[in-house]
């Protein structure tokens, strides 16, 4: 029997652990090729062990997202070896610093923004031209319910999130037209190491796994899912609408 996302190419970022690495493996058991990018290579080549015990094929890629360089050489990589990308999920991303907004360090101020934001946006730079060239491209930016909450002391990841939202929503709205979906989805709280750090007194076993998170994006990436600028909210279990403007 085809797989349902047979002979598609997905790029997955943050592939070396949590959300990320299980989302590959889903995509990979629907049958695509991963293009997995992480710095840490130990993680990326547990997938690819992986992901060929579930009968597919992957392409490590071992990159700081915030090479924006590393990133172009990328796209121009997969653009002559592929054609074209059908999926791609931005999910790396970083907690940041808990602290009052004024105690934030600059530096851990860029870092976040550098990786949870302006990466997605030089993914979408790079490689909006070879989403264009799939006749189904769906792209999927992890978001977190942090942007809505706005608690205390998780400014920076906050704030990075809610810009997150506005970028996919953004994008969304220039593809109205074209054969490319773009929605986020926000986990809620997950069994990963990102929520160990943030939250270190926590009972990680009380939280839902990357595994259980990744079954919820693999439909978002599926050819015939149709919807665009929506968010899944993996709490509530459905695809949600931004409020409206008043
Ligand atoms: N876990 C939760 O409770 C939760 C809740 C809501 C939203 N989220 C979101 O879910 C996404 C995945 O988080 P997770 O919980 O799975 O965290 P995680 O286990 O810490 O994984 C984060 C991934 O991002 C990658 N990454 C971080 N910095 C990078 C950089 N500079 N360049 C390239 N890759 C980088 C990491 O790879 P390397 O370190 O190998 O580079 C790792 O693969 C994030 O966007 C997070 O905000 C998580």
């Amino acid at each position: 029997m085809t797989k349902p996302l047979s002979s598609r190419i997905a790029l997955v970022t943050g592939a070396s652990r949590g959300i990320g690495y299980a989302t590959a493996l889903a995509l990979a058991h629907a049958g695509a090729h991963i293009v997995a990018t992480a710095r840490t290579v130990g993680g990326l080549e547990e997938l690819d062990d992986a992901i060929k015990s579930a009968g597919s094929t992957a392409t490590l890629v071992p990159l700081d997202l915030r090479d924006h360089e590393g990133i172009a050489r990328l796209a121009t990589a997969l653009d002559e070896r592929y054609h074209k990308l059908d999926i791609l999920i931005g999910n790396a991303g970083i907690g940041g610093p808990s602290s009052p907004l004024d105690h934030v360090q600059p530096k851990d101020w860029d870092e976040v923004l550098a990786v949870n934001v302006t990466a997605n946006w030089q993914l979408i730079r790079y490689f909006n031209p070879l989403l264009q060239k799939s006749d189904a491209a769906r792209v999927v930016f992890v978001t977190s319910g942090a942007s809505a909450l706005a608690r205390a002391y998780r400014g920076p990841y906050s704030a990075s999130k809610a810009a997150i939202e506005a970028l996919a929503r953004t994008y969304a709205a220039e593809n109205a037209s074209t054969n490319v979906r773009v929605n986020l989805h926000s986990p809620g709280p997950t069994r990963t190491r990102l929520r160990a750090t943030v939250m270190p007194s926590e009972n990680p076993m009380t939280l839902p796994t990357a595994e259980d998170v990744a079954a919820t994006i693999l439909p978002l990436c599926l050819p015939s899912f149709q919807d665009t600028g929506k968010f899944y909210d993996f709490r509530a279990g459905k695809l949600m609408s931004f409020r409206a403007p008043a």
